[in-house]
Order: structure tokens, then sequence, then C-alpha cells
């Protein structure tokens, strides 16, 4: 190859001081490269990309949501108008309100496939049960996110899916009552619970979201992604112990090793 010219390494230097300032004042750059350059199993395909459409998904409803919250009011009197307003009057209002909506099923639906490529290759087993317990939280929330944006526009709609809701929790045994009070906030659907579900809207879910998916990716780089169950380096395939006996199960219900032919 031929050698780089000196025009170019100077150039390539000067792109560099920057990233190198800030390395030797804080070791950040060297960290950001252990999280992105990591080795994976060769056999790795797109469906080890759902967890990062699912962050992709989230990442846009957190920024779409902190446009709306600059022109949405939580006010029983205003939160109908100040929709009205982001939809027809806001430059470009009607798309990230558009976005934000549409969005969060895209969010949901994404969860639910990263999830089932997870139960499918069998990736929630040992070492990974923790992963999926926190996979499960940010499921319940991710659903929780749901239900309370689904209040905010404060149509009829959104009000009587509420009234729905919260009905629906407060038939739970023995928590029931205390969840439909928590979650109405008074005797009846009014500005308490409106503001109420702003806050858990905008403020602690999505924290609580970041935090899990923190630790999420943390534990994803910690223990490395699971070989497809099809792959030579699926977990299990190097197991030599055969089942005790094999005598009458046949079929479907005759044990074998993970990603390979039965045990005889
Ligand atoms: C906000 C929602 C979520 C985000 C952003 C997210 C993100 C990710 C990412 C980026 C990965 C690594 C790449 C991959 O395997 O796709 C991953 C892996 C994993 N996720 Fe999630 N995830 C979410 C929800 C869930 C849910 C609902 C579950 C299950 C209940 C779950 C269980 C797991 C497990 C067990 C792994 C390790 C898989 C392996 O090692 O092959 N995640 N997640």
């Amino acid at each position: 190859m031929a050698a780089k010219s000196a025009r170019r390494a100077q150039l390539e230097s000067a792109a560099l001081y920057p990233l190198d300032w800030v390395e030797e004042r804080t070791g950040l750059v060297g960290g950001m490269k252990y999280f992105l350059f990591r080795k994976v199993p060769r056999d790795t395909g797109w469906f080890h990309t759902l967890g990062s459409a699912t962050l992709t998904a989230f990442l846009v409803q957190a920024i779409t949501g902190v446009v709306l919250a600059m022109y949405y009011k939580p006010d029983p009197d205003k939160a109908y108008q100040s929709i009205q307003f982001i939809t027809n009057d806001l430059t470009l209002g009607w798309l990230v309100r558009g976005m934000h909506r549409w969005g969060a099923s895209v969010f949901i639906i994404l969860m639910f496939f990263h999830m089932a490529r997870v139960f499918l290759f069998g990736a929630y087993k040992y070492p990974r049960e923790l992963n999926w317990i926190i996979g499960v939280l940010l499921l319940a929330m991710g659903m929780l996110e749901g239900f309370t944006g689904y209040l905010l526009p404060w149509d009829q709609t959104a009000y009587w899916a509420t009234v729905v809701g919260i009905n629906l929790n407060g038939t739970a045994p023995v928590v029931g009552p205390f969840l439909a009070q928590f979650l109405s906030g008074g005797a009846e659907i009014g500005a308490d619970t409106l503001s109420k579900f702003y806050a858990l809207h905008m403020l602690a879910l999505p924290g609580a979201i970041f935090g899990l998916i923190g630790l999420h990716l943390y534990l994803v780089m910690r223990l490395g992604v699971t070989s497809p169950p099809w792959s030579p380096e699926a977990a299990g395939r190097d197991r030599t112990d055969a089942p005790a006996s094999t005598e009458g199960r046949q079929g479907l219900v005759r044990p074998g090793r993970r990603g390979g032919e039965a045990d005889g």
C-alpha cells in the first residue's frame, strides 16, 4: 500500500486531536469503543437487530415527547386545545405528534418481536435470566407509558378509555381498589388524574425506562449475545452428558442436544 501523504497524515491528526483531547482527560472515547466494537457470534443476523430497533423506537419517543411537552398543557381546560394547536397550527407539529402517536405502537410491537426472538433463541436461559426479568419490567413500563399517554389529548376517546382502564385495575384482587384510587387521584377522573398521568408519562416512567435500558445493555455487554440455536457454536452443543434413559421416549418428547440431533 502506498505510504500516506504528509498532507493526509496532517489532516488525520488534526481531525483526531479533539478526540485525543477528550480521551486523555476522561477515558470516554476508549469506553465508547469498548461499548460499540465488541465481538459477537459469527452467525448473528437480522433477528439480533430487534433490540437495537426497540432502542431506536424508544429514543424517537423520547425526542418527539420532549418537543410535545414544550407545547402541551396538562390542564383539563387547556389540554385539548393545546393538542389542537400542536396538530393544526404549530410548524410540523402534526408530524411530531404523528410520530409520537404511531411511534408508541411501533415501540410496543418491536418490544414484543424482540422478546419473541429472545424466547425462541432460548436467550433468556442461564446466565441471562436477570436480563429477561429486566426486560419484563421494561415491557410493563412501556405499556404503562401507552396507558398514561392515551389520556393526555383529553378528548372523549381518551377520557372513556381511561375510565375503562382504571376500572379494570380496580378489579384486581386485594390491591385493586388502592390501585384505582391511586390512578384516578380522587373521586373522579379530572384535573388531578391528568396531572398525575402527565407526571408519570413524561418523568417517572421514561426515567425508569432509561435506567433499566442502561442496566439491560450493561448486561448484554457483560454477557455477550447468544448464537442462534442452529449455530455450531450454540450454547449446549458441547454437552456430552446423555439423558439417563431414552427408552420409549420418541418423537417430540425425546430429549436431544440443543441445536443438534437427538441423543440416543
Ligand atoms: C425498551 C425495551 C428494550 C430494549 C431497548 C432492549 C434492547 C436490547 C438490546 C439492544 C439487546 C442486544 C441485541 C439483541 O439481542 O437484540 C437486548 C438483548 C436482550 N434483551 Fe432486550 N430490550 C428491550 C426489552 C426486552 C424485553 C421486553 C425482554 C424480555 C422480556 C428483553 C430481553 C432481552 C434478553 C434476555 C437479551 C439478551 C439476548 C442475548 O443475549 O442474545 N429485552 N435487548
